[in-house]
């Protein structure tokens, strides 16, 4: 059994096979937290002290004990309003308005499975064993009850938590703050890494010393944006890739979201994660439940690179789903960058056909297929094929790319809506406008109420409409503008704070009964590139657009960050032309394509225009892809350097998980005369074998590799790639 409980001391144990979390009902039924790391036996209730603390207030069941505070109590769900100045976990606000809570003890249950929450993304187990405790408190002046859930993932070291809040009172209640996670840290010294960035820059890693203060990071914007990732790591300040206790912590949820780190005056520290707070404000009626998102959490005491092979082995095998979770996906080209809005039927084909003849296995037919749509002003929400622009209908378009050999995918952007469409000007009251206010604009569209029911029929139904019609494969699935302007005529003024939230789930819905219509359909998310690569996500899209930055050496940086909490799988990355189109950089086409196999690779240029010897390195580049998929999706990742760019290249590694074998990938990000040797330290392989060089025969011992190094060959010219594949002898 992965959970312990122990009656007597009310005391919840939670192993998996290298963690241990534990919590207990201590005096008056509150819910403390006593400890979350490395795996120990024992009941750790001894972390709890008592001391009377000035300014910091006691339950009243305490009498005249001064020692006893919810402001120093490291708890699983910290309420406003019973004591705890701290960064609260929860909070809410009854009919007359009054803010307060204090969550209380009730009673427990375990369930031999893990649970799964309704209509929201949460980690599943296949075949391996799940736990969930659930752990119900009471707030009896309001009538509220929070259920806390535990998911344990015994063999893969995760704990996920997520909470049910319920009014079981006969009076409305509001729901202002509910995280989904919470954690208390009586001691310690850490670091928060976080990962920040922009459209056509996304997770920069950063990491910061917790000081005294609240850190907050997150988005407003109704996705989880591209300015902030949900999935964050402390770190203690010692730890590295290979050293010391990091926690990688994901929150499953495409929206707003929060994550404050607060270090307390008494140096203890808090992480709470979950759902935006700000402008939310969530009405129960009685009787009914608010769900929060999911949280998914892994500890390792031996550094970065072992914490971020327990995320991806979760994202990749207990939340990625369908037909292509673990397949190899087929190599796309993609239209976009090749023609952007201006194309017919002919051209698509023609882009399809030199792909094919190189070994292109799909080809993605991106905006501007529908409505009226010639640029990005107009047609959003009309999803009926211009056949006047295609100059034919879409039928004829798949049926002969098809033909070729090839898949067919396309690109749709459902949550959308242009003021000049027919949509708009049949259901203007669709779009997220708010009365009386002009509404912002973004990319010259406004998003699609999908928080209602209604709205999300309309677009499903003509999509369905196109799709029933035409052998359809892969659907990249796009958003983009950060939404504003939030008002729904259902919900009307009371509700506004609720709005944001259903709108996610609307969307989530949207996914899944488009993937329930087309069951072999493989969904890539995409929202400008990374604006919404969660997670959460990462259920309904096993692959997302990466960025809309395709320059090689941009995407060492973007890759970089983007590989702490998420696997190569995920990350939708192609080679495209040069002078690249975002930053005007010339970079070699191997070096392209060396940092697009850090992925799921593909291509995103007119290949009838590139030279006839890149033609031919094509067709190389995707027998490495396909000699190396397996390898580079289902080994094991090692960052082998850091962002830090004077150290003038950049290096990863995938090692096979019996350490038979490795390919290491270098990039050279600046040049010299007579350079040194730059040496990479390669991790991960077994120190006692000897590992030969597949290409050039040399060989190499274990030991030396991860000791000494590999010597990065030198080679003139700007941007240089190499792929070195080690075998063990
Ligand atoms: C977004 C995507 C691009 C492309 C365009 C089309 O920016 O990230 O890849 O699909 O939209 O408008």
């Amino acid at each position: 059994m992965a959970i312990l409980v122990n009656e007597e001391k009310k005391l919840f144990t939670l192993n998996t096979k290298s963690t241990t979390y534990q919590m207990k009902v201590i005096d008056y039924g509150y819910l403390a937290h006593l400890y979350y790391g490395k795996r120990l036996d024992g009941d750790m209730s001894y972390v709890i002290t008592h001391y009377d603390r000035g300014f910091s207030g006691n339950p009243n069941d305490a009498g005249e004990d001064r020692t006893f505070s919810m402001d120093n109590i490291p708890q699983e769900y910290s309420c406003y309003g019973n004591g705890d100045y701290r960064t609260p976990a929860f909070n809410m606000k009854d009919i007359e308005g009054v803010h307060g809570a204090d969550l209380r003890y009730v009673s427990y249950e375990v369930l031999n499975e893990k649970y799964s929450l309704k209509g929201l993304p949460a980690a599943y187990t296949e075949g391996e064993k799940g736990e969930t405790l659930k752990i119900v408190l009471m707030d009896d002046v309001n009538g509220v009850q929070v259920t806390l859930l535990y998911g344990v993932i015994e063999d893969k070291d995760v704990i996920t938590r997520a909470a049910i809040v319920k009014n079981v009172s006969d009076a409305d209640v509001f729901i202002t703050k509910a995280a989904s996670t919470s954690l208390d840290f009586v001691s310690g010294d850490y670091d928060i890494i976080h990962f920040h960035g922009r459209h056509a820059m996304e997770r920069m890693f950063e990491r910061e010393e917790i000081t005294h203060g609240v850190k907050k990071i997150g988005s407003i914007r109704g996705t989880s944006s591209h300015q902030h990732s949900p999935f964050v790591m402390l770190a203690d300040r010692a730890a590295n890739e290979d050293h010391g206790d990091c926690y990688g912590i994901s929150l499953l949820y495409s929206g707003s979201f929060n994550c404050e780190v607060e270090k307390d005056q008494t140096d203890q520290i808090r992480l709470n994660m979950g759902i935006q707070d700000e402008m939310f404000e969530y009405v129960l009626y009685p009787g009914s439940e608010f769900v929060t998102p999911e949280v998914a959490m892994v500890y390792s005491a031996d550094g970065f690179a072992d914490m971020t092979h327990k995320m991806h082995d979760l994202v990749r095998y207990n939340i990625c789903r369908g037909e292509y979770k673990t397949k190899r996906r087929p190599v796309l080209i993609n239209s976009w960058e090749a023609v952007y809005f201006d194309f017919d039927g002919d051209d698509i084909v023609n882009i399809a056909k030199k792909a094919s003849e190189l070994g292109v296995e799909m080809l993605v037919l991106d905006d501007g297929w529908f409505g009226v749509r010639n640029d990005d002003r107009s047609g959003l929400g009309d999803w009926f094929v211009n056949e006047d622009k295609m100059g034919g209908s879409m039928a004829d378009v798949v049926k002969r790319v098809n033909d070729l050999g090839m898949k067919f995918g396309i690109w749709i952007e459902p949550e959308m809506i242009s003021e000049k469409s027919r949509l708009f000007e049949e259901h203007p009251d669709f779009a997220f406008r708010i009365p009386g206010r002009k509404p912002v604009m973004s990319r010259s569209q406004l998003n699609l109420d999908f928080s209602r029911k209604e709205v999300v029929d309309c677009i499903l139904e003509q999509m369905f409409k196109v799709f029933d019609q035409i052998n359809v494969e892969y659907i990249k699935m796009d958003m983009n503008r950060s939404i504003a302007n939030v008002y729904s005529i259902t919900e009307g003024i009371q509700n506004n704070g609720t709005i944001l939230y259903k709108y996610v789930l609307g969307v989530y819905d949207f996914m899944d009964r488009l993937q329930a219509r087309y069951p072999k359909l493989f969904i890539e998310g995409c929202s400008g590139g990374g604006g919404r690569f969660d997670a959460g996500m990462m259920y309904y899209t096993p692959q997302i657009w990466c960025s809309d930055n395709t320059d090689a050496i941009c995407r060492l940086d973007i890759q970089y960050g983007t590989s702490f909490g998420y696997p190569i799988s995920v990350v939708g990355s192609h080679v495209s032309a040069v002078p690249n189109h975002q930053t005007g950089r010339i970079t070699p086409f191997n070096t392209r394509a060396v940092v697009a196999m850090a992925g799921s690779f593909g291509y995103e240029l007119d290949l009838n225009k590139v030279s006839d010897e890149e033609k031919e390195e094509v067709k190389t580049q995707i027998a490495a892809y396909k000699k190396y998929w397996d390898l580079m999706h289902n080994g094991l990742y090692y960052r082998l350097t850091d962002a830090d760019k004077s150290k003038k290249i950049a290096a990863w590694s995938f090692v096979s998980r019996d350490k038979a074998e490795t390919l290491v990938n270098i990039v050279t990000v600046d040049s010299f005369c007579n350079s040194p040797v730059p040496f990479v330290r390669v991790k991960g392989l077994d120190a006692d074998a000897t590992y030969v060089d597949e290409a050039t025969g040399a060989e190499y011992s274990g030991q030396g590799l991860d000791q000494i190094g590999l010597p990065v060959p030198l080679k003139f010219g700007e941007y240089n790639a190499y792929q070195i594949h080690l075998v063990r002898k």
